[in-house]
This record gives C-alpha cells, sequence and structure tokens, in this order.
C-alpha cells in the first residue's frame, strides 16, 4: 500500500506512478491514520519536504498508522533539491513503533514554495527532465526489496530548523493569509486543505463585492500552501506575498479533482 501526504501534487504524481507499478493500492495518509494495515506486505509513504523535515502534521499521523515490524516499509520523499533529515527524523519516529524503515530515496521536482514567492519558474520546472531515471532506479530498487537508506544523513541544521519553536516560527511566516476583500466563497480551498483547517464563514460586514461568506484559516495549518495555489481568485497570500496566477502551481499530471476532499 502507497500512502501519501500532498499539497500542490508532486508527491501524489509520485506516489501513483509507484502505486501503478509495484500494484499497489494507494491512500491518503490521513485517510489511513486508525485503519488496520498490519496484513500489508509492504508500505510505502510518499510526502514532501518542509524546511529540510516532514510535514508539521506527519509525526502525529506516523505515530497512529497501524503497520506491522514485518511489513517492508519504505519512504520517497519529494523536495525541491534538500531533503534535509527527512529520512533520519522518519527512521527515528518509525523506531518507536518497532517498525525498520527499509528503503528510501528522494527525487527533486519543482519547489512549490520557491513558486509561490515567484522565484525563477523555468529552473524549478526543468527540475522534470531528471525525474523518469531516478523512479526507474527508485521502482527497480524496490521490486527487489532493497534495503537502502539514500541520503539518510543527519544535519545540525535541518535538526534546528526542525525544532518545534522553529517549526511553529515557519508556520507563522510562511502561513497562508487571505485577503477577505478578494474571496467569494467558492469552497475550493476549503475541499483542498488535506488538514481541514479552512472554513467559510459569514462575512461580519458583507462586502460591496460579495455578499458570499469568506474563508477563514484556522491554527490547524501544516503549510502545504495547497490553498494558496488552488485559490482561483489568488486571495489567499503566503510570507506577506500577494498570489498571482503566473505563481499558482499544481503538479501537470495532477487535476483539481484530484487534491479536493480526500
Ligand atoms: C513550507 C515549505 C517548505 C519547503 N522546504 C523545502 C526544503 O527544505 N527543501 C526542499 O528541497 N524543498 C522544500 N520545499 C519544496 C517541497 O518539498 C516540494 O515542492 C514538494 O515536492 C511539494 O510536494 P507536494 O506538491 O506533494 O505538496 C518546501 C515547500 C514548502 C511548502
Ligand atoms: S479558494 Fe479563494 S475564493 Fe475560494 S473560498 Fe478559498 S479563499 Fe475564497
Ligand atoms: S491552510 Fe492551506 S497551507 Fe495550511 S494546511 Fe490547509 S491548505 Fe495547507
Amino acid at each position: 500500500m502507497i500512502l501519501y501526504f500532498s499539497g500542490t501534487g508532486n508527491s501524489l504524481a509520485i506516489a501513483r506512478q509507484l502505486a501503478e507499478r509495484l500494484n499497489e493500492p494507494l491512500l491518503p495518509l490521513i485517510e489511513a491514520v486508525g485503519q488496520d494495515l498490519t496484513n500489508e506486505k509492504r508500505i510505502g509513504l510518499v510526502f514532501p519536504t518542509y524546511d529540510f523535515n516532514l510535514p508539521p502534521a506527519m509525526p502525529e499521523m506516523l505515530s497512529r498508522l497501524n503497520i506491522s515490524p514485518r511489513s517492508y516499509v519504505f519512504t520517497v520523499i519529494t523536495c525541491g533539491s534538500m531533503a534535509g533529515n527527512c529520512v533520519w527524523v522518519l527512521r527515528r519516529i518509525l523506531r518507536e513503533k518497532g517498525i525498520e524503515l527499509a528503503y528510501s530515496h528522494k527525487v527533486s521536482v519543482p519547489d512549490n514554495s520557491a513558486l509561490a514567492f515567484g522565484r525563477n519558474p523555468n529552473k524549478q520546472l526543468g527540475k522534470f527532465e531528471h525525474v523518469p531515471a531516478r523512479m526507474e532506479q527508485i521502482i527497480s530498487e524496490l521490486q527487489a526489496e532493497s534495503h537502502t537508506l539514500h541520503y539518510s544523513w543527519f544535519s545540525l541544521l535541518s535538526w534546528l530548523l526542525g525544532r518545534p519553536a522553529v517549526e511553529r516560527g515557519m508556520i507563522h511566516y510562511l502561513g497562508p493569509k487571505v485577503n477577505p476583500d478578494k474571496c467569494i466563497g467558492c469552497n475550493t480551498c476549503v475541499r483542498v486543505c488535506p488538514m481541514n483547517n479552512i472554513r467559510l464563514i459569514e462575512r461580519e460586514e458583507p462586502m460591496a463585492n460579495s455578499q458570499k461568506p469568506t474563508a477563514l484559516i484556522a491554527d490547524r495549518c501544516t503549510v502545504c500552501l495547497a490553498c494558496v495555489h488552488v485559490c482561483p481568485q489568488q486571495a489567499i497570500s503566503t510570507n506577506g506575498r500577494e498570489a498571482l496566477k503566473e505563481r499558482q502551481y499544481r503538479h501537470p499530471q495532477i487535476k483539481l479533482k484530484d487534491l479536493l476532499k480526500r
């Protein structure tokens, strides 16, 4: 079984390819939490890197995952270029559950945060060029049930960035903000948020341009930036930067409906 967490589709596209080629079912990680997966022979975990670390919401989800130490557990991490301490942290969390991570690798893909900030889109999109070769390597190693942890090193800088206080700072710094003047209450961000962290509320004072409700982001944000990238009105900003249509990103093989509430 392939379990994935994804904001803008990079990890979903990789997870989907792994599921097809390894003939495994595909499930969002959040839906797998609480299910009995102890009979699965193979468990793959596919997710993005945030600040050289796991997405802030993942450790809790992983701690509630019901998988067996007899399973072949592997991970494929997506990142802009540096997965930092992801493998090291994941291995530690799994070990606390008595599970040994057998295999890890990373795939460099467009950085959805760099794209949101408007940094060199051509350079980001050019990263797709190297994906097929890396995926072939990963798939053949997984078919052989290889026991290899690629990039499992420990970095003090990544460890410091993963401290809860720094993580909270990152969420505050990058955390999405809704501009109610632009929001038309279409509900897309509500349906895409993997953390169920957005809801629509009635406006206290109806705006001249809209009587519709407006989106409100609560405090369980894991900074996946999905809402920033999908809003059809570009009403959600990150890092204080105005959202622009040309900065919005979704993996080219992933449709909006694939990201909607799962
Ligand atoms: C908050 C945030 C922090 C990120 N930090 C890193 C990082 O430390 N290193 C890196 O290589 N990419 C980083 N990225 C880029 C993502 O890991 C990358 O774009 C990933 O493939 C997104 O996956 P998704 O489309 O499945 O959500 C970051 C992205 C976000 C949103
Ligand atoms: S996607 Fe944009 S316009 Fe639609 S409800 Fe969310 S913030 Fe408002
Ligand atoms: S509020 Fe936006 S950035 Fe935060 S978890 Fe939800 S979709 Fe991701």
